[in-house]
C-alpha cells in the first residue's frame, strides 16, 4: 500500500473514530430503552415517533404490463457500522431507520437494505447489522457494498445473510439483486492482508483498487435469469453502484455498466435502484430509470462532474446536525414498474420524485427544489 497518502474516506473515517471514541457505550438496554420510549410516545400521541412517510397517491391509467398491483417497499441503506464501543452513532441511525419502517402504515410489501451494513466488513460489524435488522417485521431483502465484503471476500455476509446475487417475482415485477462491486485482483501482487485490502476499498479515491464491476460471471447469470421473461415484464434491478458511469475517481461507478445496460436494453421498463452514494441521484439512460438512495451514516458531497440532468440535488447538510443529510426511503410501484422514489431526510418533510419525472424526461412531474444550497 501507499504509505502517507490518506483518501478523503480515510480522513472521514479518522475525524470520526476520534469523535465516537470520546461517546461512551450504548448498550442493548438503551437502544431497547429508546425503542421502547418512542413507541409509547408514538402509541400516547396516536402518531409515528419520528417522521411519518408521505402517503404518494399511485396514478391511475398505467397499463399493468403482468398485470400486476401497484404496491410499495422500504429502502435502508449504507448504515456503516462500527462496532459501537468505536461509533454508537451510526448503530443508533440504523436503528431508527428499523423503526421509520416498522411504523409505516400499511406496512411495506419488504425492506430492501442497500449495502454497506459493516464499516470494514468485520464480523462483529456484520452481526450488529444482522441484530438490528431483525427487528424489521416485514421480509427483508439484502445486498451486498463493498464495505461488507473485502476482508474476507463475503465469507461472513454468506453466512448471515445468504447468497450475494438473486432474483424474485413479486406482484408482476422481476426483481434482481446484483453484486455490482466485484473488483479485479489488486492484493495478491501487493502482497496485502486482508485488512489492507479492506482498508484499500473502503477508501474511494486511492487510485490503487480496480473499478468496481457486475463481471462477467454476474452478467452471464443475469441474462440466463431474464431469458424467460418477455420484453414488456417490468424490471427492478437493485445495485449498491449506480449501474452506469458517473465519477470513477470516486467509484461512483460501474465498469461494465454499458454491458449490463445491453442486457438490459430489451425490456419496455426497467428500474435500477442503488445505494452507495449517500445521496439523491435520478437518472435515465434509454428506458432504464435510475434511483440513488440516502444512507444512514453520512451524505456524500456531489460529485464535481457527470451529473445526470434529472437529478435534482437534496439540500446541503447541516454542519450543525450530524444525522442532517442521512435518512431511508420508499419506493411505490406502480402496476407498470415504474416508481416514485420517496426520500425521508430526517429533519425534512419527505420529498417524492415521482414516477412522471423519469417518464417524461423531467418535463413533468419536477420535484420540489430543496429549502438549500445542494452539496
Ligand atoms: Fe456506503
Ligand atoms: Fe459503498
Amino acid at each position: 500500500m501507499r504509505s502517507g497518502f490518506k483518501s478523503i474516506e480515510t480522513k472521514y473515517m479518522e475525524e470520526r473514530e476520534a469523535l465516537f471514541h470520546r461517546l461512551r457505550d450504548l448498550d442493548r438496554r438503551s437502544f431497547l430503552k429508546m425503542s421502547a420510549a418512542a413507541m409509547g410516545a408514538a402509541a400516547a400521541s396516536g402518531l409515528t415517533p419520528f417522521h411519518s412517510f408521505q402517503p404518494v397517491s399511485v396514478a391511475q391509467g398505467a397499463a399493468p404490463a403482468g398485470g400486476g398491483k401497484a404496491f410499495r417497499f422500504a429502502y435502508i441503506s449504507d448504515s456503516h457500522l462500527y462496532e459501537k464501543h468505536i461509533n454508537d452513532r451510526f448503530v443508533r441511525s440504523l436503528l431508527r431507520a428499523v423503526e421509520d419502517v416498522n411504523n409505516l402504515s400499511p406496512q411495506p410489501d419488504f425492506v430492501f437494505y442497500g449495502g454497506d451494513l459493516a464499516q470494514l466488513g468485520q464480523a462483529k460489524e456484520l452481526e450488529l447489522g444482522a441484530q438490528i435488522l431483525k427487528n424489521i417485521e416485514v421480509p427483508l431483502k439484502m445486498m451486498v457494498g463493498e464495505h461488507d465484503w473485502y476482508l474476507d471476500m463475503g465469507e461472513k455476509w454468506r453466512e448471515l445473510f445468504g447468497a450475494p446475487t438473486y432474483s424474485w417475482d413479486h406482484k408482476g415485477i422481476h426483481f434482481v439483486t446484483l453484486l455490482s462491486v466485484v473488483e479485479r485482483d489488486f492484493w495478491t501482487a501487493r502482497k496485502m492482508t486482508p485488512m489492507q485490502r479492506m482498508m484499500t476499498v473502503a477508501g474511494l479515491d486511492n487510485g490503487v483498487q480496480s473499478p468496481f464491476m457486475v463481471g462477467e460471471e454476474q452478467r452471464d447469470w443475469l441474462k440466463k435469469d431474464l431469458a424467460g421473461y418477455l420484453d414488456d415484464t417490468p424490471i427492478i434491478i437493485f445495485s449498491h453502484s449506480p449501474l452506469y458511469k458517473l465519477y470513477k475517481k470516486w467509484n461512483f461507478w460501474t465498469d461494465d455498466a454499458d454491458e449490463v445496460q445491453a442486457i438490459l436494453k430489451r425490456f419496455q421498463r426497467v428500474v435500477v435502484i442503488h445505494g452507495h452514494t449517500h445521496q439523491l441521484l435520478t437518472n435515465r439512460i434509454g428506458d432504464i430509470h435510475f434511483h440513488g438512495m440516502l444512507a444512514t451514516a453520512w451524505p456524500w458531497p456531489y460529485a464535481p462532474e457527470g451529473m445526470p440532468e434529472l437529478t435534482i440535488e437534496m439540500s446541503r447538510p447541516d454542519p450543525f446536525n450530524p444525522n442532517d443529510g442521512c435518512g431511508d426511503g420508499e419506493v411505490h410501484v406502480h402496476p407498470d414498474g415504474l416508481v416514485d422514489k420517496v426520500y425521508s431526510l430526517w429533519n425534512r418533510t419527505p420529498i417524492a420524485v415521482r414516477r412522471g419525472h423519469t417518464a417524461s424526461w423531467g418535463k413533468e412531474d419536477v420535484p420540489p427544489r430543496p429549502n438549500r444550497a445542494s452539496y
